[in-house]
């Protein structure tokens, strides 16, 4: 999707850089994407107009945080990429309260909270991500999840085209899903955290990525786990059992390390990894009876 020379410029007033042609493989962990215009806003308080400004012009669009979580598809994209440019002052703390804007860094958010001995989230220092697409998704491991910590969240509902805040208390926060729209732009949040000493938090942490480097192929470029736990099971056992590590499409390949990634060991299209994804399912299907359910989020056109 391309944005004309007219309306870049309007979108320039309000604070929005235009990035023609951009490959979205070079902004998400699988390296996977098509490619399309990348409209990236520096000014949180015009969001309600370049929003209104891409509704009037028909401007489909999807909001890129982290890249992490998401498999994007192949080719000239159907619609523009929005992403919302991170200030030097995202994050502050006042008490046990943290504002961390949600462009801001996840695991950046997490350290920061920390030196000001604020804890409760060791558990997602290693989560890969925004903290807009935490939000979103009520990302968690480790027995942690970033929902019960939140207190109020100002974000833009494309549903009534305003910036409202929500508090954390009307938010829904389940497993891997949360009740925000599809459209819902997260801007801020404020999170609740307890108090705990930065050494304390620091030993916490450090327990987490020695488990998460144990068992996950951190180094190699994959979007989390692909599928998401089946109720009181576990999607990467089942996969692993069926001696599946290593089986491969394409460049997509089950990694060796944890069953429930999949990762880019080649130039791996969405075509691939959507082979992969269905021919696991498939066997998964066969052998237990599980339907499994895609944790990565899918944008095709
Ligand atoms: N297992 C295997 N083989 C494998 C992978 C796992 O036998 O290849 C076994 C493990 O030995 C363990 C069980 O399966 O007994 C569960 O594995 P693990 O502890 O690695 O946790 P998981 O359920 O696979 C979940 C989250 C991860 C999160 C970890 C740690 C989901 C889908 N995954 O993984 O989150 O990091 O717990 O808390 O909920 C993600 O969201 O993208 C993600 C990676």
């Amino acid at each position: 999707m391309r944005i004309s020379d007219p309306l870049a410029a309007k979108l320039a007033d309000l604070g929005v850089e235009v990035q023609h042609g951009v490959s979205l493989a070079t902004r998400t962990s699988l390296e996977i994407g098509g490619t399309t215009d990348e409209l990236i806003l520096r000014r949180y308080d015009r969001i309600a107009e370049v929003m209104s400004l891409l509704a009037n012009e028909q401007i489909p669009w999807r909001f890129l945080g982290g890249g992490t979580n998401v498999l994007i598809g192949d080719g000239e994209l159907s619609w523009v990429a929005l992403h919302l440019a991170s200030s030097r002052n995202g994050m502050r703390v006042e008490g046990n309260a943290a504002y961390i804007e949600a462009s801001a860094d996840l695991g950046g958010a997490v350290t920061f909270c920390a030196k000001h001995d604020l804890g409760g989230m060791e558990g997602l220092i290693g989560v890969p991500g925004s903290v807009g697409g935490a939000l979103r998704m009520n990302a968690g491991a480790y027995g942690t999840q970033i929902g019960p910590h939140v207190r109020e969240v100002d974000l833009y509902r494309a549903a009534t085209g305003k910036v409202e805040t929500l508090r954390g208390a009307d938010i829904r926060f389940d497993y891997r899903h949360t009740s925000f729209a599809l459209n819902d732009v997260m801007l801020h949040v404020k999170l609740e955290l307890p108090s705990k000493p930065y050494k304390e938090i620091l030993a916490g942490i450090r327990v987490c990525n020695e488990k998460r480097r144990a068992s996950q192929p951190l180094n190699q470029r994959s979007a989390g786990c692909i599928f998401k736990n089946p109720p009181g099971g576990s999607a990467g056992r089942m996969i692993d059992e069926l001696g599946l590590k290593g089986f491969r499409v394409g460049g997509a390949t089950v990694s060796d390390r944890h069953a429930n990634f999949f990762v880019n060991v080649g130039d791996a299209t969405c075509a691939d990894m959507l082979g992969l994804i269905g021919a696991v399912r498939q066997r998964v299907r066969d052998a237990y009876g599980v339907e499994l359910e895609n944790e990565v989020i899918l944008w095709q056109n």
